[in-house]
């Protein structure tokens, strides 16, 4: 039980990956806030905590609205005391290149993977700084590293988040607030199949593109969950700043 009696938060909650974490957080002992956009959808995983015996929240919440993350961290002390424990983790991807994205594409992009981040720490920096700290994870991309084709307004944001995350780590280590990022490479999720619609491809051979990695298949959500429980734990008690790359080995 690695997160025993940790309050924890998770955006994006009811994806691929959002949901694998919420459900091993609390299978190590955390009390779960699941926060997703679409109406209704965090509430089936807060239901899957529940009836496994653990203890969660569902709230629907757009992370790019700051009214709605003030009301999240709220909610979230009222619900469990405390905020020990940040995933940031709902993203949006769009598949362009810059001459074929919209201004209003391009805020929409920043607006859920960066501004959201921004927005969450704002409000839960010192919530948690009052409890005498806390672990903050953010989700990049192995694009946010590296680069990637046709995908300009993601890839910028990713960047973004690789590079905040930094930042929140030189501002709050004091606070005894540790921020990391996680960097996914591909995983099995319903974005690799948006991708893959976007693109006007048959998801099928989208998804096989990831067999040519080191490990020879795409990731499942529960691994980058596995790297996010390690984060968020005490086990990574002297791990700030950094950039963890789980990817099957795809960034060469
Ligand atoms: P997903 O599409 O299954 O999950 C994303 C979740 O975020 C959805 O439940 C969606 O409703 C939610 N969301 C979208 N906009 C939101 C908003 N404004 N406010 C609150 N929730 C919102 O995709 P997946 O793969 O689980 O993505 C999770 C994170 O992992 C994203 O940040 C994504 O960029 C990142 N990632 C995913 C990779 C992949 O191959 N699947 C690779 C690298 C990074």
């Amino acid at each position: 039980m690695r997160l025993a009696d940790k309050s924890a938060i998770v955006t994006g909650g009811a994806g691929g990956i959002g949901r694998a974490t919420s459900l091993a957080f609390a299978a190590e002992g955390a009390r779960v806030a699941v926060v997703d956009v679409a109406p209704g959808a965090a509430e089936g995983v807060a239901d899957e905590i529940r009836a496994a015996g653990g203890t969660a929240i569902a709230l629907t919440a757009d992370v790019s609205n700051e009214a709605d993350i003030e009301r999240v961290v709220a909610d979230t002390v009222a619900a469990f005391g405390g905020v020990d424990v940040v995933f940031n983790n709902a993203g949006i991807i769009r598949r362009t290149t810059a001459v074929e994205t919209t201004a209003e594409e391009w805020d929409r992009v920043f607006g859920v993977n960066v501004k959201g981040i921004f927005l969450m720490c704002k409000h839960v920096v010192p919530v948690m700084a009052a409890n005498g700290g806390g672990s903050i994870v953010n989700t990049g991309s192995g694009w946010g590293l590296k680069g990637g084709g046709q995908a300009i307004s993601y890839c910028a944001s990713k960047g973004a988040v690789v590079n905040m995350t930094r930042a929140l780590a030189i501002d709050h280590g004091p606070q005894g607030i540790r921020v990391n990022s996680v960097n996914p490479g591909d995983v099995n999720t319903g974005m690799l199949r948006d991708e893959a619609r976007q693109l006007g491809q048959e998801a099928g051979s989208f998804l096989a593109e990831a067999a040519d990695r080191p490990l020879q298949r795409m990731g499942e959500p529960g691994e980058i969950a596995a790297a996010v429980v390690w984060l968020a734990s005490d086990e990574s008690s002297y791990v700030t700043g950094s950039a963890l790359v789980v990817d099957g080995g795809g960034i060469a």
